[in-house]
């Protein structure tokens, strides 16, 4: 039987309360090692136990057993530690362990790939297994776990009902044909002739359908799980796989939902401030200095609102006074690319901003249509360095609008359920997808979304 190892992060808070640590009496504690210096009297480890963002540092003597065996530890051994805690107010770290066993529990070969020195994120990309072993992947991981926390309490706390919507589907919500189709193979490894639906399956794109008629019976729910799309942009924003997060509320329009979005990534933003200090810090000092002021300033202001037809007619100024996009022909109706999103985002707001009102050709069949019959109550959220992290919109609530519109798209036959909804206690409803992979990004400045998934599936991409 192990002794019951103290976790570091205990031993944190119990200094941060001020507690004495020496009453701690002796402790065991486990984990890896990030480095390990000797210099022949004296050694330091610096312990990473998993816990919490910051290492503890061991310190051991020549007169420890083995000690010719643990001055030559490696960085990633596991190793486990019996000591005395030490206060020392004068150094960096505020504490440290002296060490009166250590064990190898688990050697580190020397083909290790991670070093002491710091690795480029590409190299690490390659290595999505033992990328969580450094101190930005460790700081991401962590905060995107407390992220997705925070999401359910937000909801959660606003009386929402978490749905599971279901991952496997018969429709492509978006009807932009991204979907991956699900088979089951033959013998032979070809697609069997009536497959186990019988009828085209595929992974879903979105919750949104799915997650509608709940909103219809308890007013405000929200789903929160991966989705996929077979989209092969080859950028810094797109994964085959991906986690959406899509609150879908009744009885509220375009506005409500605005209000809505911006609530949450307030919160979200102050949720992930509070909980990770350390991973926070970690960031503004190592991957994206004034991050945290930026955030800061997001959470001071309200959200900025444009309507689409103003941002073409501020971009196509931009044109005119010689701003450079790779796609410079600017009308009304185009679809905006990421450039244009963040040359509004970036230049014109200067923080998050709402675009509303966009041409209905270019939207989901799904959108509300706009009195003046060539606009959708659409809503997309821009935010500087990225672009778009939400998209959302008022709901079309009326039959015979949607059922047309279903009609030219060919998609009716197989959502008559979803039509139905509109004629039996339907009433004005609005929803939106946050982008959950982007939403880190965009909080901690980490610049690749294959970097904040922790397996990042993308178009060519499937190592581990
Ligand atoms: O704008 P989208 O396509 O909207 C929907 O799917 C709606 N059904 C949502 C709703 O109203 N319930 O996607 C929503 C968000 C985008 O703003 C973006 O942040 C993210 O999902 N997203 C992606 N993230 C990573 N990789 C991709 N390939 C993404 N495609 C969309
Ligand atoms: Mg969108």
């Amino acid at each position: 039987m192990q002794p019951i190892a103290t976790k570091v992060i205990d031993i944190y808070a119990a200094h941060s309360k001020g507690e004495d640590l020496a009453k701690l009496g002796e402790v065991f504690i486990e984990g890896w090692v990030r480095t390990n210096r000797d210099s022949g009297s004296i050694g330091f480890i610096a312990l990473n136990d998993g816990t919490c963002f910051k290492n503890i540092q061991v310190v051991y003597n020549s007169n420890i057993d083995n000690h010719d065996k643990i001055s030559h530890l490696l960085t990633g051994a596991a190793i486990g530690v019996k000591g005395t805690l030490v206060a020392t107010p004068e150094m960096k770290q505020p504490f440290e362990l002296h060490a009166v066993e250590i064990v190898v529990l688990g050697d580190v070969d020397a083909d290790y790939p991670l070093q002491k020195k710091r690795h480029s994120f590409e190299y690490l990309r390659d290595m999505a297994y033992l990328r969580p072993r450094t101190n930005t992947f460790a700081a991401l991981y962590r905060v995107r776990s407390v992220l997705a926390l925070g999401v359910h309490e937000f909801f959660q706390g606003k009386g929402f009902v978490y749905v599971h919507t279901p991952e496997i589907t018969a429709n492509d919500a978006e009807g932009a044909g991204q979907t991956f189709t699900i088979t089951t193979l033959d013998d032979e490894g070809k697609p069997s002739e009536t497959d186990f639906y019988g009828k085209k399956a595929s992974l879903t794109v979105s919750g949104q359908l799915h997650v509608e008629p709940f909103a219809l019976a308890f007013r405000d729910v929200y789903t929160f799980g991966p989705t996929f799309r077979a989209e092969k942009s080859n950028t810094t924003r797109h994964a085959s796989e991906f986690w959406m997060i899509e609150p879908e509320i009744a009885f509220a329009d375009l506005e409500d939902d605005m209000n809505l979005m911006e609530e949450t990534i307030k919160f979200c933003i102050s949720y992930v401030l509070e909980r990770c200090p350390d991973e926070m810090d970690f960031f503004e000092a190592m991957i994206a200095p004034g991050t945290k002021a930026k955030l800061a300033e997001v959470l001071s202001k309200p959200f900025r609102r444009m309507e689409y037809t103003e941002g073409i007619e501020l971009l196509k100024k931009a044109v005119a006074n010689g701003h450079k996009f790779e796609n410079k022909k600017i009308e009304w109706g185009m679809d905006l690319q990421s450039e244009h999103e963040r040359y509004l985002t970036e230049e014109i707001a200067k923080g998050p901003l709402f675009l509303i009102n966009y041409p209905k050709d270019i939207k989901a069949f799904y959108m509300k249509e706009n009195p003046d019959g060539k606009t959708v109550a659409a809503c997309d959220l821009l935010v500087p360095g990225e672009g778009e992290i939400i998209g959302g919109s008022q709901r079309e609530d009326n039959y015979d609008v949607l059922r047309a519109k279903m009609q030219k798209q060919g998609n009716e036959e197989g959502l008559q359920w979803y039509l139905n909804l509109r004629k039996w206690g339907g009433c004005v409803h609005s929803g939106f997808g946050i982008g959950f992979d982007r939403l880190l990004m965009y909080l901690t400045g980490v610049a690749n979304i294959r970097d904040t998934e922790p397996y990042p599936r993308t178009s060519g991409n499937l190592k581990y």
